[in-house]
């Protein structure tokens, strides 16, 4: 058969009309010792990493945790509440605002380091409570204490740990802060006990998750797609199955309070504890006028990262008001979203003290045990340290309101 020699008008159409749809058009700016890479890029993003150092940020560990954790345990992670509209205004608030960079500073040497309750962290980033994290690598919160110590962080643990306290503390060097959710007066009170016995400084209440179980929606669905039976890692029949502090306690005592708790609460943990109190889970102004109000010694603003309750408020957005409210007295910490070192960088410049991040951690966790954990720590400081420079701030003190713009 003849084949019929082509029209070149119409030829080259077609080659335009298929160069406009094309992302091959945007590499054609580029010099052309660049277009290979900026293709190979483009397609490596979508790759999974098959070693820890392939990881350029955070979210490569998050493609991998997903395909690795069983779908129940990624939901559990993954999920808000509801519509997940608090989960996304957390990442959305960071678009609000850029960075203004300053030129010409020695930058040479930066010096992260920050001081909580008399003690120097290196960085500002702290690992934030997070239960059940043998769901996501079987050394679990032992492996998160590792990585937190071989980096020098902060770490907070949950009630809901499945690693003891007391191993948790010996893998880290040193005692973590406690985070406690209230369970009835009686065990509540073994539980603190146990944390000042293990020498914990600092005891974290937890006031924005008023029931165990919240309507997280999107963990829901992924339940219903895992075909495994799982009851050896969470049976709905034993909700405290493989939750460390209950063991040896009394669960008969057992109450389901959080939603009974008012301001009083404070005064009666003082006079259980000398540890420091710290209330996680404040977003208003009015709140943080009561927390001084009843000499709380610590806050972290946040919404439990988008799993408790489905405000639409971002963290970001609910800061400046506590930080105003404060007016320094105590430290104001905050969590929920932070993924980039942009990000720890905006909340720090609108006045936090320190920054938490949770779900970052984990899926560095489930990808590579503590090697993942210690990477993330790694690239968010990494991150950190070049949004620090750029903005011409060598020491967090140096980094204010003015190291920002609003969009
Ligand atoms: C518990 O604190 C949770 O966020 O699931």
């Amino acid at each position: 058969m003849r084949v019929k020699p082509m029209d070149t008008t119409t030829g080259r159409r077609e080659f335009l009309k298929f160069l406009a749809g094309s992302p091959l058009l945007a590499t054609l700016g580029l010099p052309l010792s660049l277009r290979g890479q900026y293709l190979e890029n483009a397609e490596i993003g979508e790759k999974l990493i098959t070693q820890v150092d392939e990881a350029l940020n955070v979210f490569d560990f998050e493609r991998l945790a997903k395909e690795r954790l069983p779908p129940a345990h990624w939901g559990y992670l993954a999920s808000g509440v509801e519509d997940n509209a608090t989960l996304r205004a957390n990442r959305d608030a960071f678009k609000n605002y850029h960075l203004r960079p300053r030129r010409l500073v020695d930058v040479s040497s930066i010096d992260m380091g920050r001081t909580l309750f008399g003690v120097r962290w290196d960085s500002p980033i702290f690992l934030c409570p997070v239960a059940s994290q043998k769901a996501y690598h079987p050394e679990g919160e032992v492996a998160v204490a590792r990585a937190a110590k071989s980096r020098g962080h902060l770490q907070v643990l949950s009630t809901g740990t499945t690693s003891p306290l007391e191993d948790v503390n010996a893998a880290r060097g040193m005692p973590v802060w406690f985070q406690l959710y209230t369970q009835g007066w009686e065990i509540t009170r073994s539980f603190i006990r146990r944390a000042e016995d293990a020498g914990c400084p600092v005891l974290v209440l937890t006031v924005d998750q008023l029931r165990p179980q919240q309507n997280s929606e999107t963990q829901f669905r992924y339940i219903r797609e895992d075909t495994r039976s799982c009851v050896q890692c969470h049976d709905p029949d034993d909700r405290l199955k493989n939750k460390r502090m209950f063991d040896n306690v009394n669960l008969e005592a057992r109450e389901s309070d959080r939603d009974q708790l008012t301001w009083d609460v404070i005064g009666k943990l003082r006079e259980l504890t000398r540890m420091k109190i710290v209330l996680k889970g404040i977003v208003t102004r009015e709140d943080a006028q009561l927390c001084l109000k009843y000499g709380v010694d610590g806050i972290i603003v946040s919404n439990h990262g988008g799993r408790a309750q489905e405000s639409g408020w971002a963290t970001l957005d609910s800061l400046p008001e506590v930080v105003e409210a404060v007016d320094g007295r105590i430290p104001v910490m905050v969590d929920s979203g932070f993924r980039r070192g942009t990000d720890i960088f905006k909340a720090l410049a609108l006045g936090a003290t320190a920054v938490g991040i949770g779900r970052p951690y984990l899926w560095g966790l489930a990808a590579f045990g503590q090697e993942g954990v210690e990477r993330v720590l790694e690239l968010l400081r990494l991150e950190l340290e070049l949004a620090m420079m750029s903005s011409g701030a060598r020491t967090l003190d140096e980094i204010s309101p003015r190291s920002l713009g609003k969009q």
